[in-house]
């Protein structure tokens, strides 16, 4: 019997090069979801083009029209709630949410984070991992998915994909080689979730009803 398809919403600010991965894995019958909405904080983000392009419902809450973050998040929580998401999967969205925002969705709200988490949370990971190679600490860099707690890219990772760093990237070459990683690991994150597989219970990731000692670590063949 097949899977019955999870509704899903996608919050983006940029590009959308991840959105249009879960869309592609979508379409191909790889990931059992129906993205109910694509919502940016942005007006002028790439990634409503390609939700449009794939014929997706778009939704602009933009947050230079609050006053603060507390209005924005009542604005963008209610719009979220409308299309009634069993999952929210942030996807280069580049606001901070309230911790209210957060726990609403506590377990079932994902986000994919350019590090190999715990090592560069917050911005410019690239550049900054980059000079963690140069100093001789780190020969690698990569993504993490994980689901979204109240602490910043601290929450539990579900998993991560690893790439070397080369002695002349620069901080796009390095953000290209891991955005293509991303592409395959966030997918594969919301289809286990999908499939009833993986939940957020004390704080820790559960994949098959066990607890992760440490994330999945990604290999081509999983996907
Ligand atoms: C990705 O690197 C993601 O990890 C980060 O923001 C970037 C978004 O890229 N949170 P895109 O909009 O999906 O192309």
């Amino acid at each position: 019997m097949p899977i019955p398809k999870l509704p899903i919403v996608i919050l983006i600010s940029g590009s959308g090069s991840n959105l249009q991965a879960i869309i592609d894995a979508a379409e191909n019958n790889a990931l059992p979801v129906e993205i109910r909405a694509v919502i940016s904080n942005r007006p002028e983000a790439m990634g409503l083009q390609r939700a449009s392009r794939a014929g997706l419902r778009t939704e602009v809450v933009d947050h230079t029209q609050y006053e603060n973050r507390a209005a924005f998040d009542t604005a963008l929580a209610a719009c979220i709630d409308q299309f009634e998401p069993r999952l929210v999967v942030l996807a280069g969205f580049m606001r901070l949410l309230t911790d209210e925002l957060v726990n609403r969705h506590l377990g079932r709200m994902m986000n994919i984070h350019p590090s190999l988490l715990p090592m560069f949370k917050g911005l410019n990971t690239h550049a900054r991992a980059l000079a963690a190679f140069h100093r001789g600490e780190i020969t690698e860099h990569g993504a993490s998915v994980h689901f979204v707690t109240p602490e910043l890219d601290g929450g539990p990772v579900i998993i991560q994909a690893r790439v070397p760093i080369e002695t002349d990237d620069t901080p796009e070459s390095l953000a290209t080689r891991v955005l293509s990683v991303e592409h395959k690991i966030y997918p594969l994150a919301i289809r286990w979730f999908a499939e009833g597989r993986l939940r957020l219970q004390s704080n820790k990731v559960w994949l098959d009803d066990e607890p992760l000692a440490a994330p999945v670590q990604f290999a081509p063949e999983d996907n």
